[in-house]
């Protein structure tokens, strides 16, 4: 089998960027010994980035201003990435930091044709407002018209064209990529960059999207694996809002084995859905582990019903467990358009 590393390898993608000029890369280099690393930072002027190369559940990416205060701990966190082969192996990515909103695009593709899903974005932060550590994702929104509140149009082409060239590049160089291509993506000022590639669907976006699929999924991924992925498969114009219930401390330090009782039956009449993560069974009832517990997802003609749908729903879950409920909330969403007005300077996209 031929390894096809999108999301395994983080210099994989970007180099394959950069050789087929494919428009939303953000300038990066690589190291793999400290000295060097070092002596680079020397004569460094710009905010970075920091990401080991491989797989870390959403947590091993470090942003300067945020969660390393400045080059020296840089530095340190290159150390730890290579004596520790975080995200599996002793070399490194970084980058230089773009502000701005991020967003994710999910496609399917036969390896061909690309048919993208609405737009959603994660909230990869702990807590509420966007602080704490990150975290595999704390829950996510998509809106009816299939864009989100702070993008346009524009933007979202700009997206869906990248991860089209990323899908012809990967045919071309003879390992066409066949299933959802996620692309995890930053709207800034001077328009849409890459931030990641993943070969499988968001976790927890999918939950925003999957629902709203009108059709047969089943036919459609049969279709991928064969070839011929119609075009004409469409998703439902409907605002969903993910919420997932985490163990208390999740992030840093979480507190497994709490029991959660869930009333599936006041939860389905409210009209949302709950999809289990990461649960034990314990004498009977169902506890935490130190992942994300359950996520409860409402559908609905408006996001601010989709939100409502959830927090109905969530006071059918019981137990010693932490939610991040300004997620689609009208507060939170109105932050985002205004951060995004103001670093565009007001003009829109
Ligand atoms: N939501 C980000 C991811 O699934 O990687």
């Amino acid at each position: 089998m031929r390894l096809r590393p999108l999301e395994t390898n983080k210099e994989f993608t970007r180099t394959l960027m950069r050789e087929r000029k494919i428009p939303g890369l953000v300038d990066f280099w690589a190291f793999d010994d400290l000295p060097t690393f070092e002596a680079w930072l020397r004569d460094c002027e710009i905010d970075l980035v920091v990401k080991p190369l491989g797989l870390t559940g959403g947590k091993g990416v470090k942003v300067m201003g945020d969660h390393l205060a400045g080059y020296p701990d840089v530095l340190e966190y290159g150390r730890e990435i290579l004596e520790g082969r975080i995200g599996g192996s002793p070399r490194f990515l970084v980058e230089e930091k773009v502000l701005g909103e991020e967003f994710s695009l999910q496609c399917l593709t036969d390896g061909k044709t690309v048919l993208p899903s609405p737009l959603a974005q994660d909230h990869k932060r702990a807590l509420e407002g966007d602080r704490g550590p990150n975290t595999g994702g704390m829950g996510s929104y998509s809106d009816a018209d299939h864009l989100l509140p702070f993008l346009s149009a524009k933007d979202r082409d700009a997206a869906l064209s990248i991860c089209k060239k990323v899908v012809d590049a990967m045919r071309k160089r003879g390992t066409p990529f066949k299933g959802c291509l996620y692309g995890g993506f930053m709207a800034t000022a001077d328009g849409v960059r890459v931030l990641e590639f993943n070969a499988r669907f968001a976790d927890p976006e999918s939950m925003n999207v999957l629902p709203l699929f009108a059709g047969d999924f089943a036919e459609a991924c049969a279709q991928i694996a064969s070839g011929g992925l119609k075009t004409t498969w469409s998703f439902h114009r409907k605002a969903t809002v993910c919420k997932y219930v985490v163990p208390i401390g999740y992030g840093t330090k979480a507190l497994a084995g709490e029991p959660l009782a869930v009333d599936e039956s006041a939860v389905a009449e409210t009209g949302a859905h709950v999809y289990y993560g990461s649960v034990n069974e314990k004498d009977g009832s169902i506890v935490t582990t130190t992942s994300r517990a359950l996520a409860v997802v409402g559908v609905a003609h408006a996001l601010e019903k989709a939100e409502a749908q959830v927090e109905a729903a969530l006071a059918h879950v019981k137990g010693n467990a932490y939610v991040r409920h300004d997620i689609g909330t009208a507060a939170a969403i109105r932050r985002k358009v205004e951060r995004m007005n103001r670093l565009r300077g007001g003009k829109g996209s």
